[in-house]
């Protein structure tokens, strides 16, 4: 068990030991961010099990990944079965169609002209990308663009997986497509084939209540019961609506080329009798401690693989100390789970009261564990979220075997800050 902020954390293990990480590190300037490569791998690896047992293709999160070099490695690691990058910004397909990825699905609806003119540029350019819609204006104005750039963009429609009860009063599941009917769907479909310039290419329908909700959270210990209700009755319920939606549309004359679902944590429901073509994940393969907290078999199975090291500089008691940075908060609703986790050596917490600062970080020390460190030495803390750390480093020392073997650039290293 780890301690963090008042709740006790099962350590999920790596092949990762302390003495050995702080061999690789000897020499490397602190504060560092660094990928067990062996991890990610073990991870592409399993996934690629898991969806290859589905027949599904999988799409892979940028947003949870944030490096160029990484991409790459995880899509070229899932073989044929890994197609494609979900994209977070129509900035980031042009940056990443420039490297040389294609199959690019842009999932978060642009707006501004300029967003929509890069999408159509890159479809005038023959890149394959496809790009979320949820309304008719929004879909009038990528049609203007696609009719601007004599081209004709596919586009996406966005349906809404929450979960609804009691007419619409209770909702379960994120704020973000007001699609959630078929006839909704079916009706922003048909003005998709008949307006010029775009073209009807298929649904995203992502089930964040199952997907992205650990339902063995030490943080919320009293809630665990409920999420696991809502994953199971969630993954009924748009499991049959989606299969509808895609049956009815097929029935108009609109049958889908694509259709996206999943994430890492339902990997294992989202499957082709759910109506899908295709799954996504991208935490899956760096697995930060926020994917830590799922009971389902996937998910524990898969090893943490990304991390950061900050200096202790400071030891302010002998049962305290204090490191140089390491406030790399995740983003969500403000709770402390969204904090890092310290990860090695074991027995050290972050203190409730300042937890992980802007610029300095206090660790309680359980000397009854047998902890012993000292000033100099490093702390190896997990992200609570996969892509977010890639933003507050410019480079992954990438490490394998107990070695620091290469070191690339994150998109912040390239010089890119998509959103
Ligand atoms: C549209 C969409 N698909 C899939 C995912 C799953 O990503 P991950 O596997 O990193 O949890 C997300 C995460 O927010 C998402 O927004």
């Amino acid at each position: 068990m780890l301690v963090s902020g008042g709740a006790s954390v099962a350590y999920t293990p790596s092949v990762l030991d302390y003495e050995g990480i702080r061999g690789a590190l000897e020499g490397v300037e602190l504060p560092c961010a660094f990928v067990d490569v062996d991890a990610l791998d073990r991870n592409i690896a399993r996934v690629r099990a898991l969806v290859s047992r589905q027949e599904l293709p999988l799409r892979v999160a940028s947003k949870s990944v944030r490096v160029v070099s990484l991409l790459r490695r995880i899509i070229d690691g899932g073989g044929s079965l890994f197609q494609g990058v979900m994209c977070f910004s129509c900035a980031e397909a042009v940056f990443l169609a420039q490297r040389g990825f294609d199959d690019l699905l842009i999932a978060y609806p642009p707006f501004q002209k300029l967003d929509l003119n890069r999408v159509a540029r890159l479809s005038a350019d023959g890149v394959r990308v496809a790009v979320m819609c949820d309304s008719p204006g929004s879909l009038r104005r990528l049609s203007r663009a696609g009719v601007e750039h004599g081209t004709t963009v596919n586009t996406v429609l966005c349906v809404d997986m929450s979960l609804k009860a009691l007419g619409g009063r209770v909702h379960v599941g994120v704020r973000r497509s007001p699609l959630h009917e078929e006839q909704a769907v079916l009706d922003l479909a048909d003005q998709a084939s008949s307006l010029p310039g775009v073209n009807f290419y298929g649904l995203m329908g992502y089930e964040a209540q199952v997907a992205g909700l650990g339902d063995a959270n030490p943080f919320e210990p009293r809630a665990n019961v409920v999420k696991s209700m809502v994953r199971r009755v969630s993954a009924f319920e748009l499991g049959r609506r989606r299969r509808r939606i895609v049956d009815a549309l097929g029935r108009a004359g609109l049958t889908p080329v694509l259709v996206n679902g999943g994430g890492s944590g339902s990997l294992d429901t989202t499957t082709r009798a759910t109506g899908v073509t295709e799954v996504t994940a991208g935490s899956a393969f760096l697995k930060p401690h926020l994917f830590d907290y799922f009971r389902n078999a996937h998910m524990q199975e898969l090893e943490p693989a990304a991390f950061f090291a900050v200096e202790i500089t400071r030891r302010p008691t002998p049962d305290i100390v204090t490191c140089l940075g390491g406030g790399y908060i995740a983003s969500g609703a403000t709770s402390p789970d969204k904090q890092p986790l310290p990860y090695l050596p074991h027995g050290l917490s972050l203190l409730d009261i300042e937890g992980a600062g802007e610029v300095q970080t206090p660790l309680r020390v359980a000397h009854d564990a047998g902890v012993s460190v000292s000033v100099g030495d490093p702390v190896i803390f997990r992200h609570a979220k996969a892509g977010e750390l890639a933003e507050r480093f410019e480079r992954y020392h990438l490490v394998s075997a107990g070695k620091v073997v290469d070191t690339v650039p994150t998109y912040r290293g390239e010089g890119q800050c998509f959103l």
